[in-house]
């Protein structure tokens, strides 16, 4: 089992959330996950003008992740430079849910060294993932 480098994580969500583009919600978010590889990657939110398009920081680390080939997460750590700890949102606990254990650790600091974790399963229980589409059955439209 890949042991879960906190202080790397830390240190890369925080770094990654001073690359935030928020300049409509002035709420800077940076991520890092850590892969099963042992690799950390990071992302920040990226807002938009047209509001809808904005990408939150956890999607863009798994984003940045996956195009380096990872497909399997042990950890995740969200840096928000405020005293409220921020848990994901519901659209980024779906994206988790894809690619991370429903017992892997979600987790959440500041900029005063404050963390809060939980499990996936306790943010998002009984998640839709990807075996659903396996199982399901497939009815032809004539019959
Ligand atoms: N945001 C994230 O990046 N991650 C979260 O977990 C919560 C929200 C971003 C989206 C938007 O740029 C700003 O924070 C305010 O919602």
């Amino acid at each position: 089992m890949t042991a879960i480098n906190w202080a790397a994580l830390n240190a890369a969500a925080k770094a990654a959330s001073e690359q935030a583009y928020a300049p409509y919600s002035q709420f800077p978010v940076g991520v890092a996950v850590q892969a099963e590889s042992g690799q950390i990657y990071h992302g920040c939110n990226v807002e938009n003008a047209s509001y809808g398009g904005t990408v939150c920081a956890e999607r863009n680390a798994i984003a940045a992740a996956v195009v380096a080939g990872e497909r399997k997460f042990v950890a995740l750590l969200v840096y928000t430079p405020q005293l409220k700890l921020t848990p994901p949102c519901g659209i980024c606990r779906q994206v988790i849910a894809e690619f991370f254990m429903p017992g892997a650790p979600i987790a959440s600091s500041n900029h005063l060294g404050q963390q809060q974790s939980w499990t996936l399963q306790q943010l998002l229980p009984d998640a839709f993932t990807p075996t659903y589409l396996a199982d399901s059955e497939k009815i032809s439209k004539d019959s």
